[in-house]
């Protein structure tokens, strides 16, 4: 069967041999124009005068467009309406589009761009996290908060207690491919768009309302992305809807593409956050109560800051059960760009507080980090005494003689049980299979006879969410024709950024029909095929597409299958399909020749299909409720040196285990986990965003910004994928993939911290990044 195989991504020759078509290799109509936007040179104020007369004189403009100049809505956000796509007369961040010019050349444009002679009246721009509180620079009134229990008197009480604080920088995504659209005018002002985008009925809708139009007018289509990481769920409408508009204004096509100091400038990036904590623990190290407070920069618009934040809050357990927990996350507005998803989406934020605070209680113990997580580790399910699958009063299989909770509560800080916990099992194989006990005692002895290289090791778990926080938005619709031939042509809502979405998809629909792989037919994601998609986020493209496409298939099937046993006075449940052979009592015949027996009877061979995940529902306000359906869990190990004297440090090995359920296609996941893990590892590592005083942000191209290259990656790599099922009942029963792995990244960050803990007594509290100078730094801290 075609599904658990570990197939090559389908694109995967196109990929390596250049011929992939991305939106930029889409063959452009002759007259095509091209776009670049005129952006503002200050983080916030009010335009005083707007003089485009050079921009409309240089060579090949055809047209400048500004705010006055949009025939309706002039928004591109995807929350509030906060968010122009061509300033209202008012900056909010260094970067911000103010015009739009239309030249017959993408260098003309870019040229154009730059001669626009703005003034301004300057305002105070806010960047820090304290000028934002000061000036209570915020979404929503005030600060969310999610309790669970007593955490003054959890603190008050604890036999110890410990505050911190951790800084962590945002990220850029770096996808490789920038953003891009182009759009094709039609007849009667309808509009195609080719978009880069995760979300393509967004754009549909920004583009229509930018238009004046209805939705049903509007066309997007995108075949693949050269990476979007969450970089493109929303920052892609700006460009879409430009086109369109221009597209409208010329009457000819439009494309847009950024370069990258563009794409860097203007687009929103990870949310970078301040994560202060106050502790109870035990003589174990098992926690009594956190408190945590979240302080997140989201720029200057609200984009989809709430969710993330909320994810943040939602991951500030990770794998570790809390007896009395208080998350408290303020949103803050900042005249910098819109911060936006992320791969993780706020999740890595909130996780790494946690195992921050791991570390820092282990080391105010002086033991072994690993020993005090899994001491705080949540209950397996058989070991949850009262718990949906648990037998009663088998206990907890770690540390239970120090749990001052009920066994029964194996309960999250937003009132969610957790019944599929298996990371006690995972962790144990891992630490046996990367011997992390013989390693760590190799690294105790190397650092006893070595001053200048230091090692460090140290293990982290993960525990991610899976599903949309935002209940509705957990659905997908699929479209599948079978011709009279036997071949299939297969649509979903999903959209293909490399993550390998689609080929797992394809096979799904050749085991329902029994074929081989090669008789389905990837097809571009098109609005016009299947409508009201949402967003390819949240890893649940697989788990949503692939079950509305299950829906699909098996719909045509069963129509096939009944035919056939009525013309063979058969039972419809005797027909089966399998092998490219469709077995109809005694009679076989080839899948091809069932199709046509199906078509030549008059029998529609095409069907939409459709999935909601069942469970969920969340209250966001108060904090409660199921807002997963299940979760994904991995776990790694990682082992850094460092130089004492310069900073500099390498990854030496790196051991994974995850939990990918039953895993639809081991090669994809297991690209997915050593992507995650490089893509988290650099996040806390070496990528730095750096803005300067006035706003300006001074990272913006791979000269200063600097992510992983494959010399970067682990010199050994073991990644292995955990063996058994999801206990939900999700597509063949796999599991999301997508985000959870690069939380494992985490470990990395840890084991530069142990090292830099090796060079002295006192607690090192590693920043993040942990670029050379921080970590410079920390071993500074550590041998005060
Ligand atoms: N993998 C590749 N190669 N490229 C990407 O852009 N995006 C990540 C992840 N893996 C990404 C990727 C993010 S942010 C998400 S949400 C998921 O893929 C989305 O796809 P899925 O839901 O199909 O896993
Ligand atoms: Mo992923 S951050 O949900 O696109």
């Amino acid at each position: 069967m075609s599904v658990s195989k570990p197939l090559p991504h389908d694109a995967a020759k196109l990929h390596v041999t250049g011929t992939a078509r991305y939106v930029d290799d889409v063959p452009m109509p002759a007259g095509t124009l091209h776009l670049a936007f005129g952006t503002s040179t200050v983080a916030r104020g009010m335009l005083k005068s707007v003089n485009l007369e050079k921009v409309k004189q240089a060579p090949g403009v055809v047209a400048v467009l500004t705010a006055k100049d949009l025939p309706f809505a002039n928004d591109v956000s995807p929350s509030i309406h906060d968010e122009p796509l061509l300033s209202d007369g008012t900056v909010h961040y260094v970067g911000q589009p103010i015009f739009l010019v239309v030249a017959q050349t993408h260098s003309q444009a870019r040229f154009a761009a730059r001669q626009g002679d703005i003034q301004y009246v300057e305002e105070t721009p806010i960047f820090s996290i304290e000028d934002a509180l000061a000036a209570d620079a915020r979404f929503e009134n005030g600060p969310r908060v999610y309790t669970k229990g007593d955490i003054a008197s959890a603190l008050s009480s604890a036999p110890n207690r410990l505050k911190g604080r951790i800084e962590m920088g945002g990220q850029e995504h770096f996808y490789l491919e920038g953003q891009a659209a182009l759009a094709l005018p039609q007849e009667g002002g309808d509009m195609v768009v080719h978009s880069s985008t995760q979300h393509p009925t967004e754009i549909q809708h920004k583009v229509a309302d930018a238009l004046g139009v209805d939705m049903h007018a509007v066309r997007v289509e995108i075949r693949r992305m050269g990476g979007g990481f969450g970089g493109k769920e929303s920052q892609g409408n700006a460009l879409a809807v430009s086109c369109a508009v221009a597209a409208r204004a010329t009457g000819q096509p439009c494309k847009m593409r950024y370069d990258r100091d563009d794409d860097m400038t203007i687009t929103g990036k990870r949310h970078d956050f301040r994560i202060d904590y106050d502790v109870g623990y035990d003589a174990n190290g098992r926690l009594t109560g956190v408190d945590f407070t979240h302080y997140t920069r989201c720029g200057w618009a609200q984009d989809l800051s709430l969710p993330v934040a909320d994810r943040a809050m939602l991951h500030a357990d990770n794998a570790y059960l809390l007896p009395a927990a208080r998350i408290t996350s303020h949103r803050l507005k900042t005249n910098m760009q819109s911060a936006t998803a992320y791969r993780g989406f706020g999740g890595p934020q909130g996780m790494l507080g946690i195992e921050r605070v791991m570390d820092h209680v282990a080391h105010a113990l002086g033991k072994d980090p690993a020993a005090v997580r899994r001491v705080n580790f949540y209950a397996a399910p058989d070991a949850v005494a009262g718990s949906s699958e648990g037998k009663a009063g088998t206990g907890r299989r770690f540390g239970a003689e120090h749990s001052p909770v009920a066994e029964a509560e194996n309960t999250t800080p937003y009132d969610m049980e957790v019944t599929d916990f298996i990371l006690h099992e995972m962790t144990e194989k891992l630490l046996a299979d990367a011997d992390y006990e013989g390693r760590k005692a190799a690294v105790d002895e190397w650092n006893a006879k070595h001053t200048t290289l230091k090692k460090g090791i140290a293990f982290n778990p993960v525990k991610f969410g899976i599903s949309f926080t935002l209940t509705h938005l957990n659905q997908a619709g699929a479209l599948v024709h079978v011709y009279q031939d036997g071949s299939i042509q297969l649509n979903h809502g999903g959209t293909e950024m490399g993550q390998g979405l689609f080929q797992k998809v394809a096979q799904v629909a050749a085991a329902r029909f029994g074929v081989d792989l090669s008789a389905v037919k990837i097809t571009a994601t098109d609005t016009g095929k299947v409508p009201n998609t949402s967003a390819t986020a949240a890893s649940s493209g697989t788990d949503l597409n692939g079950m509305a496409v299950q829906n699909a298939c098996d719909i045509i099937r069963d129509r096939i299958a009944e035919c056939l046993a009525e013309i063979h006075e058969t039972a419809t449940g005797d027909v089966t399909f399998d092998n490219g052979m469709v077995v109809v009592g005694n009679v076989e015949m080839s899948f091809a020749d069932a199709a046509k027996t199906a078509y030549e009877n008059r029998v529609s061979l095409s069907a939409t299909g459709f999935y909601k995940t069942p469970d969920v529902a969340w209250d966001r306000i108060a904090g409660k409720g199921r807002p997963f359906f299940y979760f994904a869990y991995g776990a790694a190990i990682s082992e850094v040196v460092i130089d004492t004297l310069t900073g500099e440090n390498r990854l030496l090995r790196v051991d994974v285990l995850h939990d990918a359920g039953a895993s639809l296609n081991p090669a994809l996941d297991i690209g997915q986990i050593e992507g995650g893990f490089v893509q988290g590892a650099g996040w806390l590592t070496t990528e730095e965003l750096v803005w300067d005083d006035a706003g300006r942000l001074r990272t913006h191209a791979p000269s200063t910004y600097k992510i992983p290259a494959c010399s970067d990656r682990p010199e050994v790599f073991n990644v292995a994928l955990w063996d058994g099922e999801n206990r939900a009942e999700t597509v063949y029963r796999s599991k999301a993939v997508g985000e959870p792995p690069f939380m494992l990244g985490i470990s990395a960050h840890l084991a530069l911290a142990d090292a830099c803990g090796a060079c002295g007594a006192t607690y090192p509290d590693l920043q993040a990044p942990a670029t050379a100078q921080e970590v410079l730094q920390a071993v500074k801290r550590a041998r005060a």
